[in-house]
């Protein structure tokens, strides 16, 4: 079923999410399914990929020809989702009206969007579903440590249109796997936000976050991306750099954190916020 969630899980879990412009990974992909195919007829692969609404591109029409470069990068004839990279500035009915023919034409089974308030959320769904065309997805930043959706009501929208929530950075960039310290921050621009003084506030969550995957034995990895698909509605697209993350990542379905548990780390989480008052986007 279009946007289903299990099959949209699975895609977060297993494969790639590309932008469409990023030539190379598109064509890349396009390989390894090849040859996982020849290796194993049967194996199911979900290809998420994006439309970049880039100032040469404009309106409705650029939406099918961008897709359907990207489909020749791929080698397929469909893609499962074929998401808005971002709200274009103008012209956002008319890639609206793109999407809707993605599916017309048999191109992609599902559309969706990214970054989209809850104004915009709204209209995107109105258009297509007056063509009776489901707005499958919203892809929005959203973890333990960011939960703008849940204060500016894009989460509660997309649970009230069945639109699923995509949840980028829901790792936040690896702070909430625990891997840095007040001792050893992070280098780079990410030491600029998740300074140590940060990272001591933050300490309570990081050692609740771990106690409660010992006792299911798992990661913290896993317990910060099972808070996320507790939610319900939501699926958390963390980027796997190797097999092992992805092993690591899969094992955060197939159990749940207890209500309480997910209240505990939403409340602990609360009291870093002063803190978090500073993502990279307004610097
Ligand atoms: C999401 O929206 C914010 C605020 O409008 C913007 O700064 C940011 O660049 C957007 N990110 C993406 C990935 O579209
Ligand atoms: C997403 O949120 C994180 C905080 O978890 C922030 O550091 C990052 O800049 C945000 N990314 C974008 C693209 O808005």
């Amino acid at each position: 079923m279009i946007g289903s969630s299990r099959q949209l899980r699975l895609l977060s879990m297993l494969v790639l999410i590309l932008f469409t412009g990023a030539i190379n990974s598109e064509t890349l992909l396009g390989r390894f399914i090849k040859e996982r195919k020849e290796k194993d007829p049967t194996a199911e692969v979900v290809v998420a990929t994006k439309y970049a609404a880039l100032p040469w591109r404009l309106g409705r029409k650029s939406v099918l020809s961008a897709l359907k470069d990207s489909l020749s990068r791929l080698g397929l004839s469909s893609v499962e989702l074929y998401q808005l990279h971002w709200p274009g500035i103008w012209g956002n009915e008319g890639y609206i009206d793109g999407l809707g023919d993605a599916v017309e034409q048999g191109l992609v089974k599902a559309v969706g969007v990214s970054n989209y308030s809850e104004k915009r959320l709204r209209a995107a769904y109105k258009q297509l579903k007056s063509r009776g065309i489901p707005l499958a997805s919203n892809q929005v930043n959203y973890s333990l440590i960011y939960r703008l959706p849940e204060e500016n009501s894009v989460k509660a929208t997309c649970d009230e249109l069945g639109i699923t929530l995509i949840a980028y950075s829901p790792i936040a960039q690896g702070v909430l796997t625990g891997k840095y310290t007040p001792e050893n921050p992070p280098t780079g621009p990410r030491g600029r936000i998740y300074t140590p003084d940060f990272l001591t506030k933050l300490q309570p969550l990081l050692n609740r976050i771990k106690e409660i995957g010992q006792n299911y034995n798992k990661t913290p990895t896993q317990v910060v991306l099972n808070w996320l698909v507790a939610q319900e509605n939501v699926v958390p697209i963390p980027g796997a750099k190797n097999a092992e993350q992805a092993k690591e990542f899969a094992g955060a379905l197939g159990w749940r954190l207890t209500n309480d548990e997910v209240n505990e780390l939403r409340s602990l989480a609360s009291q870093t916020k002063p803190v978090i008052g500073f993502p990279v986007e307004k610097l």
